[in-house]
């Protein structure tokens, strides 16, 4: 550990209550569990070994990684497939003392296969449920694959519909996702009017690789409540500043982006920068089994890399709350919370985190 940063805050922020705003649940695959479904359902997979699949994971843009995580996807057919996924995302959350996610899934990445959305919805519903027993509330949020049409858009919308009244205590948004590059959310202008007039929540990926005008069209057309990742709009100090003033967050991936060579390293990540101008950035994970580490992973390198200090990592823990989907009440409760950890010797959550060194 850099020494400039005390030990002490690394666990203060590996044992606070934080809500998770930014997880692909297909990401979650581990290797695995990987291997153990494409067995389980008689999937072969373009890799002999575990070891052999890991030794893939070194991406040079967002594309090489897409390319191997809908490979990994592929071995997802039954609704007990999408329960093990999820159940096994849960044990990681809870782990990191996750007390409410908000996930993403990729339909089109299934139907495509001929697995149905239903089916989809119903494993990762009762994996959610079984989680809510032991402390972690959730939201889930369909998210539109990018490089597919917005006719293939739509007719996943249609095809959800009912989904969105069976799940609307879970199901309660839109997304946007896959390669950003020659694909802005301009695309997609007419299917977020249809979720946005059904009063669901819109959120999509923009600035992770695209330039700060696919920010823009996020708002403007898409009319988002949240940014996904959105670190490019750094390079735009107008932006910026209307981020700031509007509060709306970004749902930042640290160990994603150095990952995926957005930054070259987590020293070069602009997350303190956003920060000091007043934006509202969390820290999240993107696709954990992929890029290195859960959200705790993602709080210690951050922390480490850019030397935040105390009130840096309490607000961002606190702008995951501020940032996230659920009611005004819940919200109280879960600053509160926050609040008697951060402030009142943080015994409660008590939490760990492996890697911390000296
Ligand atoms: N799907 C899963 N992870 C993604 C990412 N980081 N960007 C865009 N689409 C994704
Ligand atoms: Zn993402």
């Amino acid at each position: 550990m850099n020494s400039s940063v005390p030990a002490s805050l690394v666990q203060k922020a590996a044992g606070a209550p934080k809500a998770e705003l930014h997880i692909h649940i297909e990401g979650s695959l581990e290797p695995e569990l990987i291997f153990r479904l494409a067995q389980r359902n008689g999937v072969k997979l373009a890799y002999d070994s575990i070891e052999a699949l890991r030794a893939a994971y070194a991406f040079t843009n967002l594309q090489s990684f897409l390319d191997i995580y809908y490979a990994g996807a592929s071995v997802l057919l039954t609704e007990q497939d999408f329960y093990d996924m999820t159940a096994a995302y849960v044990e990681r959350a809870l782990a990191d003392n996750v007390v409410h996610t908000e996930i993403f899934f990729d339909p089109q990445t299934h139907t495509e296969r001929g697995v149905p959305i239903a089916t989809v919805v119903a494993g990762i519903d009762r994996a959610l449920a079984d989680a809510e027993k032991r402390g972690l509330s959730s939201k889930l949020i369909l998210c539109f694959l990018r490089h597919l049409s917005e006719e293939d858009a739509l007719a996943t919308f249609d095809a959800a519909l009912p989904l969105f009244e069976q799940y609307r205590h879970r199901l309660i948004g839109v997304g946007l996702d896959s390669s950003e590059r020659g694909h802005p959310p301009s695309k997609f202008e007419r299917v977020f009017a249809k979720a946005r007039a059904k009063g669901l929540k819109l959120v999509a990926h923009a600035g992770e690789e695209g330039p700060p005008s696919y920010v823009y069209e996020a708002l403007d057309l898409l009319k988002v409540d949240r940014v996904d990742h959105g670190v490019r709009s750094i390079e735009d100090p107008a932006l910026v500043a209307r981020l700031a003033d509007t509060r709306i967050a970004l749902t930042v991936c640290p160990l994603s982006n150095v990952k995926l060579c957005v930054f070259d390293d987590m020293t070069k990540h602009t997350l303190k920068d956003l920060l000091d101008r007043g934006v509202a950035v969390t820290v999240n994970s993107d696709d954990p089994a992929y890029f290195g580490g859960y959200v705790n992973d993602n709080y210690l390198a951050t922390i480490e890399a850019l030397k935040l200090d105390d009130a840096e990592v309490y607000t961002i823990v606190r702008n995951s709350f501020e940032a996230s989907f659920v009611t005004p009440e819940e919200r109280a409760a879960l600053i509160a919370t926050l609040d008697a950890y951060w402030h009142g010797g943080h015994g409660e959550h008590g939490g760990s985190v492996g890697a911390s060194g000296s």
